[in-house]
């Protein structure tokens, strides 16, 4: 069942919480429904909206927004290689992954307490404490409106990357997704090498499914803050990749500074852009009713009543810093609208 919205206010539909409205807003269910919401042809602009955590509006939205609401999930069956499980996708991340370790099915676990919904998860790829979401994901199903049709991809057609997939390129704003397939395992396999992830399992009593998610929260809970007392996106930047040359000048510069292989291959770095903010000197700086978090300087804060062009205008200055600071340009992670 659809429900349809006009010049609805979107502040509660994005977790930076700015004040913009949207033309109009569909909350769809299912392939039916998209199929009558296009029934008379596909409208010049529309993209889809989910839980809102990925985005800035800077400006009211001038068009058709979608957003999924179905959430059921469904065993498919067991596989010698794992289980399928499939996620609609207006359930909640979060909500899967307790699912998940609640059926003693391994894999999502390090990706415990990621804001947003299922739908989006493959948009960006996302990941968190050495896990990506293509690390068990075994196909996307989407809705196309320009053909029609519903057309299934499978992990290597989204062709994922650090935040990247076939979503942000070739279908941007050309698909629609309606659930999402992952191959979970009911062998254990704890992948807690990440930073302090090993340390917080340990004080809980050993690497099990529950202990590394409690683990996974209780370190999320202490750094990022929560959307709903502190608007915010999550990581605003995407942390860069340089040539190895650039990354080992630095590092002899500032022997202290993290550095991680980049799956672009031997000759490209990875380093932190959290790092780079705060040895910038921009930690938990504030400029009126924005800022940057002070216990994670990937993150801008709204701290009540800030429109996106304020965000934007910190997020510059931001960038300006880095760059004269270290020569390395931060790209946003956030879809700026
Ligand atoms: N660091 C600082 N100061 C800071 C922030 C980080 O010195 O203010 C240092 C940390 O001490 C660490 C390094 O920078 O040595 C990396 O920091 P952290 O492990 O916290 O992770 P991150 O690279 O800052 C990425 C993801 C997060 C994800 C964490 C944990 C991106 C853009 N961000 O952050 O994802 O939760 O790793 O895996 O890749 C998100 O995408 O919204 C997000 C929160």
């Amino acid at each position: 069942m659809k429900r349809e919205f006009y010049n609805l206010s979107l502040r509660e539909r994005n977790s930076f919480h700015v004040e913009q409205r949207a033309e109009r807003l569909v909350e769809f269910d299912s392939e039916a429904d998209l199929r009558e919401i296009f029934a008379h042809g596909v409208p010049e602009r529309w993209m889809v909206l989910s839980g809102g955590n990925n985005i800035l509006f800077t400006q009211d939205y001038r068009g058709l927004l979608l957003t999924p609401v179905a959430r059921n999930i469904e065993l498919l069956g067991e596989e010698a290689q794992g289980v399928l499980v499939r996620a609609e996708a207006g359930l909640e991340w979060d909500d899967l992954v307790a699912w998940a370790v609640e059926h003693d099915l391994w894999g999502l676990e390090n990706l415990s307490l990621i804001p947003g919904k299922v739908g989006a998860a493959p948009v960006q790829n996302i990941g968190a404490y050495g896990a990506e979401a293509k690390d068990c994901l075994q196909e996307v199903a989407c809705y196309l409106p320009e053909e029609g049709v519903v057309r299934t991809f499978t992990a290597r057609e989204c062709r994922f990357g650090y935040r990247e997939s076939i979503f942000k390129q070739e279908l941007k704003g050309r698909a629609i997704i309606l659930h999402v397939t992952f191959r979970l395992s009911r062998t254990a396999r704890p992948n807690i090498g990440y930073g302090d992830v090993q340390r917080e399992v340990e004080a809980r009593g050993g690497a099990t499914l529950k202990n590394i998610r409690e683990a996974i929260c209780a370190i999320r809970r202490s750094k990022l803050p929560d959307t709903s007392l502190l608007g915010n996106a999550g990581s605003f930047f995407k942390n860069p990749v340089v040539e190895r040359s650039k990354a080992e000048a630095l590092k002899s510069k500032y022997p202290e500074m993290p550095t991680y292989p980049s799956a672009e291959g031997p000759e490209r770095v990875k380093l932190a852009a959290g790092w780079l903010i705060d040895r910038a000197g921009m930690k938990g700086y504030r400029e009126g009713r924005v800022g940057v978090h002070d216990r994670q300087a990937l993150v801008l804060v709204n701290h009540g009543g800030a429109t996106g062009s304020e965000v934007i205008a910190l997020a510059r200055k931001v960038q300006q810093q880095v760059k004269e600071t270290f020569g390395v340009e931060i790209d946003t992670e956030v879809n700026i609208l």
